[in-house]
């Protein structure tokens, strides 16, 4: 979509917990999502889906469903790119 692409750190995504009125953000190849507009859809359920929630979702992602294309699902919930510390915006 159209918007700000941001530049995120780990130790921001590590914020977004979807807890204390933040967004539930996670990322999967660099590429950073917030899963909170999908919580109420996810076929396994909000809890299984927030075990992803501020931190990288891509290795409980695989171990669940590989054949789930997440780039297509959450395409318009893209937020930015993974950077490393250091390199973000504050
Ligand atoms: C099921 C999407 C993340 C756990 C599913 C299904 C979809 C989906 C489409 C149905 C798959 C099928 O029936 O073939 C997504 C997307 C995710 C995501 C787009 C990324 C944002 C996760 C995470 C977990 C998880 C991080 C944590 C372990 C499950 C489980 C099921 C499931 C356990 C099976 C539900 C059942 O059949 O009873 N998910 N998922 N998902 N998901 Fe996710």
């Amino acid at each position: 979509g159209v918007g700000t692409f941001l530049r995120v750190k780990p130790s921001q995504l590590k914020q977004m917990t979807g807890r204390k009125g933040k967004p539930a953000w996670s990322s999967w190849q660099g590429k950073v999502y917030n899963i909170t507009p999908y919580l109420p859809y996810h076929p396994g359920g909000e809890g299984q889906l927030m075990r992803a929630a501020g931190k990288d979702g891509e290795q409980l992602f695989m171990e669940t469903h590989p054949w789930v294309n997440w780039e297509n699902m959450l395409g318009s919930c893209l937020v930015g790119v993974l950077v490393p510390e250091g390199h973000g915006m504050e």
